[in-house]
């Protein structure tokens, strides 16, 4: 999936979408990390408004839980792939500085700056974490704090199965999913735990969540998948979303409803001298 492909599905099919966040996956999540953030006191204990660089910061959720937490205590940076998920952060946050790249030239924006608190949330399924842990670390003070979560390859098992289903592949057209070739996300928390460790993190909080997930039928499962972002580029792939009456009505006839569970990350990270 390329760079290109990914900017035009989130500023033309998820971004006026994404806040809806349909089975509250997103919210829940980030509430988790922010309350990592509470419970390790890094508002409390900032000596002055704490500089955050919320890489893939998407609409601008996270930041905006901060600024709930702290208010002007935090001073707010991000960058995007996409300018319309920018411009719903701004909404929110209008004093925001933001760029638009990828999160692969993290490290090219905002020279003057350095930061306390570095998310990256949802991201290392477009650029692998093993990119971004060096580039957050150059960027992070002394003692600074990265907010990593992500999902595993773990997510998903049951539509994972649906996707290998024989009659499914045979009507799509599409071979065996391989999600070593198709998927950048760690296959697990040890591949996280490796890959902060070996760049100079020490990892204070974590946590893995598997949010329940629930699909009565393929529009609630195009709802979350499709428009809401969690799995546009291979229902794009296969052109789920334009299924005929009849496609859908077999799918709903076979699959649904259907029960289903994420597998999400969730580490507050430290640097350290190395
Ligand atoms: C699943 S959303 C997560 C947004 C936000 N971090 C959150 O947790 O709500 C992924 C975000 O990453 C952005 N994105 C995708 N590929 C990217 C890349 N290569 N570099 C920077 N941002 C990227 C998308 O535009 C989108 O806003």
């Amino acid at each position: 999936m390329t760079t290109d492909t990914i900017q035009r599905q989130y500023n033309e099919v998820i971004a006026s979408h994404y806040d809806l966040d349909p089975q509250s996956v997103t919210g829940d999540t980030l509430d988790r990390a922010a309350e990592q953030i509470r419970k390790q006191q890094i508002l409390e204990l900032a000596a002055a408004p704490l500089c955050v660089y919320d890489v893939g910061m998407g609409t601008g959720m996270f930041l905006a839980r901060l600024i709930a937490m702290a208010g002007d205590q935090i001073q707010p940076f991000g960058l995007d792939l996409s300018q319309k998920m920018i411009d719903c952060a701004y909404r929110k946050i209008p004093h925001l500085a933001a760029a638009v790249d990828t999160a692969a030239n993290l490290d090219a924006h905002f020279p003057e700056q350095t930061f306390d608190l570095i998310s990256t949330h949802f991201i290392s399924g477009f650029v692998p974490l093993s990119v971004l842990a060096p580039k957050v670390w150059s960027r992070l003070e002394e003692g600074g704090y990265w907010s990593y979560l992500g999902a595993t390859k773990q997510a998903y098992p049951n539509l994972q199965a649906a996707a290998n289903n024989r009659f499914l592949r045979w009507m799509f057209g599409r071979p065996k999913l391989d999600l070593d070739s198709s998927v950048q996300s760690p296959a697990n928390r040890q591949e996280v735990f490796d890959i902060l460790e070996r760049n100079g993190f020490v990892v204070r909080q974590c946590e893995t969540f598997q949010p329940k997930l629930h699909f009565r039928d393929i529009d609630e499962f195009l709802d979350f998948g499709y428009y809401g972002g969690w799995l546009t580029p291979f229902i794009e792939a296969v052109g789920l979303h334009r299924a005929s009456a009849f496609t859908r009505f077999l799918l709903n006839r076979m699959f649904f409803p259907m029960d289903d569970h994420h597998c999400v990350e969730i580490h507050l990270a430290q640097k350290v001298a190395r």
